[in-house]
């Protein structure tokens, strides 16, 4: 027998608070991926089939909305993931620079998560703050006018 997918009793509750608030259930797609992603770390195969029935639409289609929103993380991630917008702006103010240094000291490429899993480095398109161009995020902290002499410093010294 093949197991259904289920989505935890605090995601569900979560889930619907949104969906009180819109006139059809397919509305909070993102947001429903948001929240089964702050509890599970990220949305596996099988969090989007969960979500897409409890929402009333195909996971085809909810994998396309996941997949296109670059914040959701479609594969397992470290503890904290290091967003390093690599568009326009921050391209012409050195993003380039700032990649190389934190390849440096955590060892990692885009893609990747250090050893010790403690973070996963993702490119990103644009994260609204051009004019703080270049920009990064850590986790939930937004870093803007980044030189690459700050980078240790963000990093907390990670080796
Ligand atoms: Fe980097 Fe807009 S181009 S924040």
């Amino acid at each position: 027998m093949q197991l259904v997918p289920t989505l935890s009793e605090e995601e569900l509750r979560l889930i619907d608070a949104e969906i009180a608030h819109v006139p059809y259930r397919s509305a909070v797609a993102i947001d429903a991926l948001k929240i089964v992603q702050q509890h599970r770390g990220w949305v596996s195969d099988e969090s989007i089939k969960a979500i897409a029935s409890y929402l009333d639409m195909s996971a085809d289609e909810l994998d396309g909305i996941a997949t296109f929103y670059n914040l959701i993380f479609r594969r397992p991630v470290g503890d904290k993931v290091i967003l390093l917008c690599n568009s326009i702006s921050c391209w012409i103010k050195g993003c380039d620079g700032l990649q190389q240094k934190i390849t440096e000291q955590l060892g990692v490429q885009f893609g990747e998560t250090t050893s010790d899993n403690r973070y996963t480095l993702l490119p990103v398109t644009c994260l609204g703050a051009c004019d703080k161009a270049p920009v990064m995020m850590v986790g939930e902290e937004l870093h803007e006018d980044v030189a690459e002499s700050s980078i240790v410093r963000i990093l907390g010294g990670s080796t």
